[in-house]
C-alpha cells in the first residue's frame, strides 16, 4: 500500500515535473501515462523498472559493497554509450554511499581527470599492461584479493567483462547487456537491405552477417551462466526472455539514464544558439540530428530524404552535430544544412533547444541511443527508426513523435508529415516528451533502480514493492 507521505512525494514530483517542462506558462494537459501502481516482488515484472517512483530523498538502508566489472572506463575524449552508462551509474552510487570498486583495463597514457581516483567517486583499480587490454582473468584476481577480507555484496558486470566460465555459480553476479547479438543480427539485415540494386556487399561485411546468426546461438546457450541479466530496452529484455529463454525472475529492465542536470527545455538558449551557427531569422522548422556520421547509423538514408526534402522547403533546416565521413555530403548541400562538427557535452543542452524536431535515423537497435533521451528532456519531439527497441521505450506514444522503417522513402515521408504539421504542434508534443522523459530517463531514476535491484540480490527482503522508504 502507498502510505500518506509517499502518495505526498509523489504528487509534489509530478508538480515539480510539470513546472520543468511546461515553464514558459502553458495551460499543462493532464498527465498522459499515470505512474503504474504495483505492489508486490519486483522480480516478477516485465516492464521496466524506471516505471516506478524510488524516493532519492531517503537514504539506502544499507551501504554496499559493489564490484563492477567493465572494459572500459571513460577519459574525457571517449564518450561511448556503454562508458558513459558506468561512469554515470557507479558515481552515482558512490555519492548515494555505496563502497564501489571498478575493476577495468589499463587506461591510456593521455588519460584525463575522469581515469583518477577521486575522494567521493568509486575506487579504480586499473590492470596492469598496454592500455586498453581487458582481461578478466586478471581482473578476477584482483577482485578476490579486494574481498579477501571483506567480500563484496553484489558484482556488476557491463556486458561480457565477466566472462561466462567465470560468472557461472556466481549468486551475487548481475549482468547489463548493452546490446545482445540477435540485436547485431537485425541490425545486419536493415544495413544490407540499404544497398543499392547494383552495389556489392563488403566481404567483410558478408561474413559478419553471416557469423552473427552463431554468436546469436552461442549467447543463448552461455547467457543462462549469469544469475541476473539487466535489459537496457524493454524490447531486450522480451528477447532475453522469450529468444533467450532466460527465467524470467532474473530478467529485469532498466533504461540508462542522462543526466538530469544537464538537459531540460529553455527557449533563448535554443534562439542564441540558432543565431550563434548563422542560422538565418526565416527558417521554418529546424531538424537536428547527432552522433557519429556514419553509415551504421543511418546517414545515407537521412542525406537522400533531406536533400529532397530541402528542394520541396527552401526554409528547412537541418543542424548536423557530430563528425564523420558523411560530413562533407551533409556541407555540399549548402545553405540548407548547418554542418557543425563535434559539438561539445557543454553545448549540447544549447544544439537541442534550437531544434523543433530531433531525427535519429539509426540502422543499429543495440542498446537505446542517449541522444533520443537526452532531446526528450530538452522537450524535442523525435523522429527515429521504427526498432522494436525505440517504439517499446523511447516512442512509446505517437504523442511523442514519427516513426520511419528504415529505409530513405519512408523517412522522407515522415518528413513531409512534420513539415506539414510545423512548428505550434511540435513544440506541443515536446512538452509531453519532457515530462516523460523526466519520469523515466533521468540518470537518478536509473541509479536508484539499480540500487534497488542491488539490495534485492543481497536480500531478498528488498525485492519487495514498495518498501517503507519508497
Ligand atoms: C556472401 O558470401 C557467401 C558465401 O561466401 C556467398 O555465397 C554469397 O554469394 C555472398 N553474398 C553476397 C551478396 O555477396
Ligand atoms: C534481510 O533484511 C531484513 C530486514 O532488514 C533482516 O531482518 C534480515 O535479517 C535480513 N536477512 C539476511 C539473510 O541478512
Amino acid at each position: 500500500m502507498l502510505s500518506r507521505s509517499t502518495l505526498l512525494s509523489l504528487l509534489l514530483l509530478s508538480l515539480f515535473l510539470l513546472f520543468l517542462c511546461y515553464a514558459p506558462s502553458l495551460p499543462s494537459p493532464p498527465l498522459s501515462k499515470q505512474t503504474k501502481h504495483f505492489t508486490g516482488d519486483l522480480r516478477d515484472i516485465t516492464f521496466s523498472w524506471n516505471t516506478l517512483p524510488f524516493a532519492f530523498s531517503n537514504p539506502p538502508p544499507l551501504s554496499l559493497k559493489i564490484a563492477v566489472f567493465s572494459r572500459k572506463w571513460p577519459s574525457v575524449s571517449s564518450p561511448g554509450g556503454m562508458e558513459r552508462h558506468a561512469l554515470t551509474l557507479h558515481s552515482a552510487l558512490a555519492a548515494r554511499g555505496h563502497r564501489v570498486h571498478v575493476f577495468t583495463s589499463p587506461p591510456p597514457p593521455d588519460s584525463t581527470s575522469l581515469s583518477t581516483q577521486s575522494e567521493t567517486g568509486p575506487h579504480l583499480h586499473f590492470l596492469d599492461g598496454p592500455p586498453g587490454q581487458w582481461r578478466c582473468d586478471e581482473a578476477w584476481t584482483l577482485y578476490e584479493t579486494e574481498s579477501e577480507n571483506d567480500p563484496f555484496d553484489v558484482i556488476h558486470s557491463e556486458s561480457v567483462a565477466v566472462f561466462h566460465r567465470w560468472a557461472r555459480d556466481v549468486p551475487n553476479l548481475v549482468v547489463s547487456w548493452h546490446g545482445i547479438s540477435l540485436e547485431a543480427l537485425h541490425s545486419g539485415i536493415y544495413q544490407d537491405l540499404t544497398r543499392g540494386p547494383g552495389e556489392k556487399m563488403a566481404p567483410a561485411f558478408n561474413k559478419s552477417l553471416a557469423q552473427s546468426i552463431y554468436k546469436v546461438l552461442d549467447e543463448i546457450r552461455f547467457f543462462r551462466n549469469y544469475a541476473h541479466h539487466v535489459a537496457i530496452s524493454d524490447s531486450t529484455g522480451e528477447m532475453l526472455r522469450d529468444v533467450y529463454q532466460l527465467p524470467n525472475r532474473r530478467v529485469h529492465v532498466i533504461l540508462n539514464g542522462v543526466d538530469q542536470e544537464q538537459f531540460g527545455p529553455d527557449y533563448e538558449l535554443g534562439r542564441t544558439f540558432r543565431d550563434d551557427i548563422g542560422l538565418p531569422k526565416s527558417a521554418e522548422l529546424v531538424i537536428g540530428v547527432s552522433g557519429r556520421l556514419v553509415k551504421d547509423k543511418g546517414h545515407p538514408l537521412l542525406f537522400e530524404a533531406f536533400s529532397k526534402l530541402a528542394l520541396r522547403h527552401p526554409n528547412v533546416f537541418l543542424i548536423v552535430a557530430g563528425s564523420g565521413p558523411w560530413a562533407q555530403r551533409y556541407a555540399d548541400l549548402g545553405r540548407n544544412a548547418k554542418v557543425l562538427g563535434a559539438v561539445p557535452p557543454t553545448r549540447l543542452k544549447a544544439f537541442y533547444n534550437s531544434l523543433d524536431v530531433f531525427v535519429d535515423p539509426t540502422l543499429r537497435p543495440q542498446g537505446l541511443d542517449l541522444t533520443l533521451m537526452e532531446a526528450m528532456q530538452c522537450g524535442k519531439p523525435v523522429l527515429a527508426t521504427r526498432f522494436p527497441s525505440i517504439k517499446g521505450s523511447i516512442v512509446v506514444d505517437d504523442e511523442f513523435g514519427f516513426m520511419f522503417s528504415p529505409n530513405a522513402d519512408s523517412l522522407l515521408e515522415q518528413l513531409e508529415v512534420v513539415v506539414a504539421e510545423g512548428v505550434t504542434r511540435l513544440a506541443e508534443r515536446g512538452r509531453g516528451c519532457c515530462e516523460y522523459a523526466k519520469r523515466m530517463f533521468t540518470a537518478q531514476k536509473m541509479a536508484l533502480a539499480y540500487e534497488r535491484l542491488f539490495l534485492c540480490v543481497k536480500n531478498e527482503t528488498y525485492c519487495g514493492y514498495p518498501l517503507r522508504f519508497d
